[in-house]
């Protein structure tokens, strides 16, 4: 069987990942720091809530290794001998990027090329996590109109060649737009197979969410736990969200194709949703209504992104299976299985 190197394999989407190829048999290898970002602000985790994935993981046979990716003589020895890497590391929000740009700039830029080394040496195929802030907000904030509970845009999905680093830029957006130029330099120079996919909102099982980082887990638990929950903006934000089973395939389907470039992965259209009707579906999944507090838009923020995913859907043979209410409803049951790993302060 082959055998995969996940890093961030304790992370949310990476968690996701492992399950999966332990389900098929793979040999699995979760190379994670235990970083867990969402803790520095999170206010309703509970300490053990840090090793919830590690332990789900290891109880299906995971080979957990607690290391850092900015280490590249660890993180060599550990790849060697791999058949595939999915590289899920980071540091994903954008407040602590300008907290602590130094954190984003060494864990994006300088871990995500360590990553591409290890692919380089030892030939093996990587799939890489970029995100919707690559694009920079200014552009596509200008292009919207607004609805009652939605902004809309016209055309209403966003390709792949839609211009990077729009406008008003953070340290994240520059972090995570330099990598995915160093995989498409590696991809161009050492004709590795890589991907890097740009994803747009995910959720599930396995998040903890927060206010800058995981929104449908955020405004989901909030609810269950019966805290506020703040808005920053309007609640129009529009965002084809995404299931976290889903990108594990998106995964899987680069590896059995191993087209390299970069790729929208998103829900598309069917699975646009704004926050205040993100709200409004988590309040009728739970029967509980939700209590809203609304804050000032964010720097940097984007206010609308619909994936155009017939790339994707083309080269990859991927497309989303899950839609909303279901994913929702899935996510919802596993906060409620999982209460005892959350306190319910505010
Ligand atoms: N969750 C989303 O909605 C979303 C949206 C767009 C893009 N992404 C991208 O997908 C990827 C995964 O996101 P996630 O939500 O699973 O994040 P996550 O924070 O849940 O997981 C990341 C994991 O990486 C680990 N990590 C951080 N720094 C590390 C380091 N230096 N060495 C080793 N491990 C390290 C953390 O401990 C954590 O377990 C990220 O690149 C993120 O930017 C996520």
């Amino acid at each position: 069987m082959p055998k995969v190197l996940v890093t961030g394999g304790c992370g949310f989407l990476g968690s996701h990942i492992c399950e999966m190829y332990r389900k098929k048999g793979w040999d699995v290898i979760a190379y994670d720091n235990l970083a867990k970002h969402e803790f520095a602000r999170n206010v309703y985790m509970k300490p053990e809530a840090r090793f919830h994935n590690k332990k789900l993981l290891e109880s299906m046979g995971v080979e957990i290794v607690v290391a850092d990716i900015r280490d590249k003589d660890i993180l060599m020895r550990w790849a060697d001998g791999c058949d595939y890497i999915c590289h899920t590391a980071a540091q994903p929000t954008m407040t602590m990027s300008w907290e602590d740009p130094v954190l984003d700039f060494t864990t994006n830029v300088i871990g995500t090329f360590n990553v591409l080394e290890a692919a380089r040496k030892y030939n093996i195929p990587i799939a890489s996590c970029n995100s919707v802030h690559c694009y920079g907000p200014d552009k596509i904030n200008s292009e919207l109109s607004e609805e009652l509970t939605r902004y809309v845009k016209s055309p209403v999905t966003i390709n792949e060649s839609e211009p990077l680093l729009q406008g008003v830029v953070t340290p994240l957006h520059a972090s995570k737009s330099s990598a995915e130029h160093y995989i498409q330099c590696y991809i161009d120079t050492f004709k590795i197979k890589a991907a890097s996919f740009r994803l747009t909102g995910i959720y599930g099982p396995n998040q903890f969410g927060g206010e800058d980082h995981g929104w449908v887990a955020n405004f989901a638990i909030r609810n269950v736990l019966g805290l506020p929950l703040t808005i920053f903006g309007t609640g129009k934000q529009l965002r084809d969200i995404l299931y976290a089973t889903d990108v594990a395939e998106a995964f899987d389907a680069f590896y059995r194709t191993q087209k390299p470039g970069i790729y929208n992965i998103g829900g598309g259209e069917k699975t646009m949703i704004s926050l205040l009707e993100c709200i409004s579906l988590i309040d009728k999944t739970t029967g509980k209504k939700s209590d809203v507090k609304f804050d000032k838009d964010r720097f940097g923020d984007l206010r609308y992104y619909v994936s155009d995913i017939s790339k994707a859907k083309r080269e990859l043979g991927w497309e989303p299976k899950v839609l909303p209410a279901e994913g929702v409803q899935k996510l919802v049951d596993w906060i409620n299985k999982n209460e005892n790993l959350f306190i319910k302060t505010n």
